[in-house]
């Protein structure tokens, strides 16, 4: 430790000489601002917003860190001849510590007309005078691990809790935050994972992740569940009695259980600033070997991927993958209890859609819909409100005709065939929509499973979309 600054102050010392004597009551900003006045013409002034911004560093110092909100790597370059670059490491520090940081209830320590312009000594060696400080971004990244990570100097991630995996292009460390039951969510993409994990959990608990929101304008929660496995629900009448994941504090969303990984969800947390979603697993029952780990990402409001209101699932894109909630064609259960909207992004210039159910290699009679019936009594393609008065999915104007929009157009099925013509024969068909905006609104009773012989086995649904140009 000692011995790196030693080099470290070495390494500056032979290229510039610099000396600070920073006082309490000073920050960083307070010195950029003097230094930018001795050297108006030579500087750029920084903004926060500008990651490229470079100015003329008066503080290099083993003992001084980085400005307050700059992040990275500080490049040293001269401005003469020798152009030598030093990379000096993450964690240089521009000030003492003390100087950094001020507390938030005191805004006039950082007020820097306030400040004594002779508590500063600069003194910059004239071989060496011009250096650029490269500001990082706090931009998404990908870790060297596979997650979602945000842009961080090395000494900062650590400080707001993450671990650095990898860099960034722009300079900086891709910084993953990761937490576990009991944890506070405070960064944007915080992934929630069961303890011990990659180990899985095999317990009984009540795992809890509270998340507040970033900033002001946070309106909506995007769970993506890169694992959630927990037991299923019990098979009398499919419900979540032993394993739960729920949400509270948000906008209301249906208890499920099973496995759901690679599925998402939004939770709506409104304009309110102080709103706060937590996130409890319940893990009770049978042994069984539990995992998750939800990244929990901050969608600002009114943007072109906040979900409309009301939408649990929002997907974007021309074509995706449409799935309820522990469903797996060949061993998972339509979950009771379930109401809820999906919704599809209509892109540009697209007005229609086109659903079809998911190829199902495993059973004999595609399952990949199967909403009522006995998956072993096929009862095939079931319409309308009368006939579909406990589970059912309701698709605006639903019809078989790609050219004529309304042929055969029905707004509710069920059944176990995705299809609009109502009869036992017939099995899952080409389907399209030319309503926008494009939904999804999914139901389910509290008596599924094997307690009605006419609900056991059904898996829920799995749609492929197709958004179709307008013509
Ligand atoms: C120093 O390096 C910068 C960036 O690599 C380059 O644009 C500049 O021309 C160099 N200056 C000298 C004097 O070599
Ligand atoms: C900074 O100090 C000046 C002079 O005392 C004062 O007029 C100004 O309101 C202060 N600004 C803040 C943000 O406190
Ligand atoms: C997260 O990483 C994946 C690659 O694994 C990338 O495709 C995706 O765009 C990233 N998501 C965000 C929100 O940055
Ligand atoms: C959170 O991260 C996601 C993905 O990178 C991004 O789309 C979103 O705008 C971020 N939210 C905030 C509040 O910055």
């Amino acid at each position: 430790m000692c011995r790196t600054w030693v080099v470290a102050a070495l390494v500056i010392v032979v290229s510039v000489a610099i000396r600070v004597s920073g006082v309490a009551g000073r920050d960083s900003d307070y010195y950029l601002d003097r230094w930018n006045d001795k050297n108006r013409g030579k500087s750029k002034a920084i903004t926060p917003e500008d990651p490229t911004a470079q100015i003329p560093s008066p503080l290099l110092s083993p003992w001084s860190r980085l400005p307050p909100g700059a992040t990275g790597k500080l490049i040293l370059t001269s401005a003469a001849t020798s152009n030598a670059t030093t990379q000096i490491p993450d964690d240089a520090q521009l000030l003492p510590p003390s100087l950094v940081d001020p507390p938030a209830t005191s805004p006039a320590f950082r007020n820097s007309s306030e400040r004594d312009p002779k508590l500063l000594k600069l003194s910059v060696s004239p071989m060496l005078s011009l250096f650029n400080i490269r500001r990082v971004a706090n931009t998404p990244c990908l870790s060297s691990s596979g997650e979602n990570g945000t842009c961080f100097n090395a000494r900062e991630c650590k400080r707001l809790g993450g671990v650095t995996s990898g860099s960034c292009k722009t300079g900086g460390n891709c910084c993953v935050f990761q937490v576990s039951c009991g944890g506070l969510v405070t960064q944007n993409c915080t992934y929630f994972v069961n303890e011990n994990y990659p180990k899985p959990f095999d317990g009984v608990g009540s795992c809890q992740l509270t998340v507040n929101k970033v900033n002001p304008s946070v309106c909506q929660l995007r769970l993506d569940f890169d694992s959630l496995v927990l037991s299923g629900p019990e098979t009398t009448d499919n419900r979540c009695l032993n394993d739960r994941f729920t949400v509270s504090g948000g906008s209301s969303t249906p208890i499920i259980c099973g496995t759901s990984t690679g599925n998402h969800m939004y939770v709506d947390l409104g304009r309110t600033s102080n709103t706060q979603a937590v996130l409890t697993v319940i893990t009770m029952g049978p042994a069984f070997e539990r995992s998750w780990k939800v990244k929990v990402s901050q969608i600002p409001c009114n943007t072109d991927y906040t979900a409309p209101n009301g939408c649990l699932q929002y997907y974007q894109g021309v074509t995706g993958q449409i799935k309820t909630y522990n469903y797996d064609v060949s061993t998972g259960l339509q979950l009771s209890n379930q109401d809820y909207t999906s919704c599809v992004r209509t892109e540009r210039n697209f007005c229609g859609i086109q659903y079809t159910a998911c190829a199902d290699t495993v059973n004999v009679d595609p399952e990949s819909f199967s909403l009522t019936g006995s998956t072993t009594t096929q009862v095939g393609a079931v319409v309308g409100q009368a006939n579909c008065p406990n589970d059912w999915l309701i698709i605006p104007c639903l019809s078989d005709s790609s050219v004529d929009p309304t042929a055969n157009c029905v707004d509710r099925i069920c059944g176990d065939a995705f299809n609009v013509r109502e009869g036992v024969t017939v099995g899952d068909a080409v389907l399209y929509s030319f309503v926008k905006p494009f939904t999804l609104v999914y139901h389910t009773d509290d008596t599924e499973g094997n307690a009605a012989v006419l609900e056991s086995g059904n898996r829920g649904y799995c749609l492929n979309y197709v958004q179709q140009p307008c013509v």
